[in-house]
């Protein structure tokens, strides 16, 4: 008997310490997008996330593959419900009742998913879209309630619309910010219903983008580590570009009556490729000093004290089948590349990132140009290779500018050929092509590796639960038999 206790007590003190240090939760969530060519298997991306205890997720869709994934991770998640859907939503409410039960009821089971907001559209307002999807979204709002409503879902989820910045704007000060004067209606009656429902207002900044595209911009405004040019708006100084951003929008809400509504950083981040201002030594101080102020809880000068609601960074992975119409650092923001490996040391607040384990990778093997060839009668190979697979580091600012004529020739062959799953037939380009063993990269240019994207036979959570407590229970009955 008093074994048994010794035991007992034992068990608990090890729970007990085991609780004690299991680190606190990040405040910081991501956006998880899946636009590539080489899609790790979503069981090894939620484990990538539970690993650096990430707990709140931004979808841009509702792919059954992605969301099998997190069922049952406790994982805090927002799905999205892409711009091109919004006409057939917002015209037919029995459509919205059916994007809820097959995306949202069916998940919101026990061990199912953590769902606690939809993404109606995907900043439908934004300027370039010319106001195509402007008119569905109240209408399809409207019907995604009521559909919440007839599936009992209302207190569990919340209907928000991710906004560019791009929605609000300013003369110069925060405090002069205003909706655009074209959205001025559309936008009262938006946050009138967001605010009648209890949801946040979701907004995307992007600093990077103000500096890409404005060579006026001041570079340190753009960081977190004060600037040599304050901008000063009354009583309030503004040392970053993002609580400008933040209070404008603000102040634009307080015009038409919701200084109070809560704010929700949907996307937020900085690329590490494509571009000048696109590089590691950049994107590591942008988000290190977005994740250092956030945690600092100081919120802004408008909201002093009060961080934002959410912050979902602008990404968790590269995505290399995004249009690059942006620019070619679009394919590039993940804090991870493609496969899950960290591209720098940051810190959300519980350590440094930790790389994906386990991922699935092809063969290790490269194709590139035979070396004794004449790379210039192969540039339509090139071309053909580039249209199909990422080339974007390639070009002026990318990581791999500068890796010469013969360089770019086997660069655009491998990814071709990674891309055809190294199918050998792929990297044959009329003979000029070989396949090598030895890793190609020249410095910070890395010819990738494909990844596997089978289904992974990961063990789920519930799985790994049953066979911890199998292993306890096992250890019991050894300790009483022998
Ligand atoms: C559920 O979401 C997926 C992915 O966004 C979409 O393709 C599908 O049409 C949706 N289902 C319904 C019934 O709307
Ligand atoms: C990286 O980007 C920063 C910010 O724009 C820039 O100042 C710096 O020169 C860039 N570094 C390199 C090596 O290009
Ligand atoms: C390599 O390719 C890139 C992108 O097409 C181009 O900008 C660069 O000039 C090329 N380099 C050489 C040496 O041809």
């Amino acid at each position: 008997m008093a074994k048994r206790w010794s035991i007992l007590c034992l068990l608990f003190a090890a729970v007990a310490v085991l609780l004690a240090a299991a680190p606190a939760e990040s405040a910081i969530g991501v956006n998880w997008g899946t636009i590539t060519l080489h899609k790790l298997s979503p069981p090894t991306v939620v484990d990538l996330l539970r690993d650096n205890h990430i707990r709140k997720v931004k979808l841009f869709d509702a792919d059954p593959g992605v969301l099998r994934a997190l069922m049952g991770s406790g994982i805090e998640v927002m799905v999205g419900i892409p711009n091109e859907m919004l006409a057939l939503i917002s015209s037919s409410s029995s459509a919205a009742d059916s994007w809820v039960s097959q995306n949202l009821t069916r998940y919101m089971v026990r061990g199912g998913v953590n769902i606690k907001y939809v993404a109606v559209g995907n900043e439908p307002f934004l300027t370039s879209y010319s106001g195509q999807y402007q008119s569905y979204v109240l209408p399809a709002l409207t019907n995604l309630q009521q559909s919440l409503s007839r599936a009992n879902l209302v207190g569990a989820v919340k209907l928000v619309v991710p906004c560019n910045a791009d929605a609000y704007e300013s003369a110069a000060l925060p405090s002069q910010g205003t909706f655009r004067s074209d959205l001025t209606q559309i936008m009262t009656q938006l946050v009138s219903f967001l605010n009648s429902n209890g949801s946040p207002f979701v907004v995307n900044i992007y600093p990077f983008l103000s500096l890409y595209g404005n060579s006026d911009f001041p570079e340190d405004y753009a960081f977190f580590d004060g600037t040599a040019h304050p901008v000063v708006d009354g009583p309030n100084v503004y040392y970053n570009a993002f609580d400008g951003n933040f209070d404008t929008l603000v102040s634009a809400l307080s015009k038409i009556g919701y200084g109070q509504m809560p704010i929700v950083i949907g996307e937020v981040g900085w690329p590490t490729d494509g571009a000048i201002s696109a590089n590691l030594t950049a994107a590591k101080a942008f988000n290190q000093g977005l994740a250092y102020h956030v945690l600092g809880n100081k919120g802004t000068p408008l909201r002093p004290g009060v961080p934002p609601m959410d912050v979902y960074l602008f990404s968790l992975l590269d995505e290399d089948g995004k249009s690059v119409l942006p620019g070619n650092f679009e394919r590039h923001w993940g804090i991870f590349s493609f496969d899950g490996q960290a591209k720098y040391q940051l810190n959300l607040g519980n350590g440094q990132l930790k790389n994906a384990k386990d991922v699935q990778y092809l063969p290790f093997r490269w194709c590139i140009a035979k070396p004794d060839r004449d790379p210039s009668a192969v540039d339509n190979h090139f071309r053909i290779a580039c249209s199909f697979a990422d080339c974007t580091t390639l070009n002026y600012g990318g990581s791999c500018n500068g890796i010469g004529a013969k360089g770019n020739i086997s660069y655009a062959f491998n990814s071709y050929y990674q891309l055809q799953k190294q199918n050998p037939q792929s990297c044959d380009f009329d003979g000029v092509g070989m396949v090598t063993f030895l890793d190609p990269s020249i410095g910070e240019c890395r010819f990738l590796v494909g990844v596997e994207d089978g289904k992974s036979s990961g063990f789920s959570l519930q799985t790994r639960w049953i066979i911890t407590v199998l292993i306890i229970v096992g250890g019991f009955w050894l300790s009483f038999t022998i």
